[in-house]
């Protein structure tokens, strides 16, 4: 089946990257989000990174140009589903929230159409079950930010069939992506090792340990990762990481028990960098 037309819910700090690397694979892209200012911070960022490759000489002006013009960005889900080949949802990461989504895109769409989800770590399985089509249902794991990261990790549920793997595979190629195939796990291959990781780090934090920026420099020259557990956890959103470590422990166990100066931190507004403060202070950094 070919692929043209993408719809992508959610225009946060990942739909908008994979509207991004949609566009610049040649396909139709129809942005949906809540409102009309998120819509437009997402397209003027888009642009913003759109632009800085240029600049890297990665892309042509012309490139450019024609790919923004394939981004239409819409409020109305209806609007945004209704011709899509592939819907990628990226709204939080709460179940109920993707059944939802799920459910109002299974009556939507057209029977060809295949819904995958971006989520980081829940079960694909579940989310399929609020369709008629857990065959057409699957994970595309983009990762931040979605224009530079190579992988997608694509998840099947126990329903999903190889004719929809094959699809998602192949759009991951059309997008200039490296892919693997994971059974779906809790956190797959990816969130689980590196929720782990983060979770550590933060329990280290509270122990005191080091400082933020010494275990960061540590893991970074130490154990040669391109960033430290806390300047990640800063880009992923600490919400998005929290519910991701909620999920896990419930599923996984004890060894996911999210540290509790990592929920005080959200507790006090303190997400990352989309907000400016994270366990950095981007405010007085940048
Ligand atoms: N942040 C990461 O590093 C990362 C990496 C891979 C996957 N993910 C997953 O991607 C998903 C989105 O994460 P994010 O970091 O982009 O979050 P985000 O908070 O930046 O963006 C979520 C967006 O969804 C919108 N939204 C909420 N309800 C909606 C609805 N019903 N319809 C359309 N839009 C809706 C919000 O307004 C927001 O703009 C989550 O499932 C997350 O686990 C995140």
């Amino acid at each position: 089946m070919a692929i043209t037309t993408i719809a992508v819910i959610g225009a946060g700090q990942m739909g908008r990257g994979i509207a991004h690397v949609a566009a610049l694979g040649g396909y139709q892209v129809k942005l949906r989000d809540i409102s009309d200012e998120i819509l437009n911070k997402a397209l003027a960022e888009i642009k913003k990174n759109m632009q800085k490759g240029v600049e890297r000489g990665k892309l042509n002006t012309e490139d450019m140009e024609k790919a923004l013009k394939r981004i239409y960005p819409t409020v109305d889900l209806e609007e945004a589903a209704r011709e899509a080949d592939l819907v990628i949802e990226a709204v939080p990461e709460d179940i109920k929230l993707k059944c939802e989504v799920f459910q109002s895109l299974d009556r939507i769409c057209p029977s060809h159409t295949v819904l995958a989800t971006n989520t980081s770590s829940l079960s694909i399985t579940e989310i399929s079950a609020a369709t008629q089509r857990p065959d057409k249902c699957i994970g595309m794991h983009f990762f931040i930010p979605p224009h530079i990261m190579k992988l997608i990790e694509i998840i099947r549920g126990l329903e999903t069939s190889e004719e929809t793997t094959r699809i998602a595979e192949e759009v991951g190629r059309q997008m200039g992506k490296e892919t693997v195939r994971i059974n779906e796990a809790p956190g797959f291959a990816t969130t689980r090792i590196n929720a782990l990781i983060g979770n550590e780090a933060f329990y280290m934090l509270m122990e005191g340990v080091g400082t933020p920026e010494d275990i960061d420099k540590a893991i970074k020259l130490g154990l040669n990762h391109p960033m430290g557990p806390f300047e990640m956890v800063d880009l992923v959103g600490l919400d998005t990481r929290l519910k991701i470590l909620e999920y896990l422990h419930a599923t996984l166990g004890e060894k996911f028990r999210p540290c509790p100066l990592h929920i005080k931190y959200v507790k006090a507004g303190r997400l990352g960098r989309k907000v400016g403060k994270g366990v950095y202070d981007y405010t007085c950094k940048e």
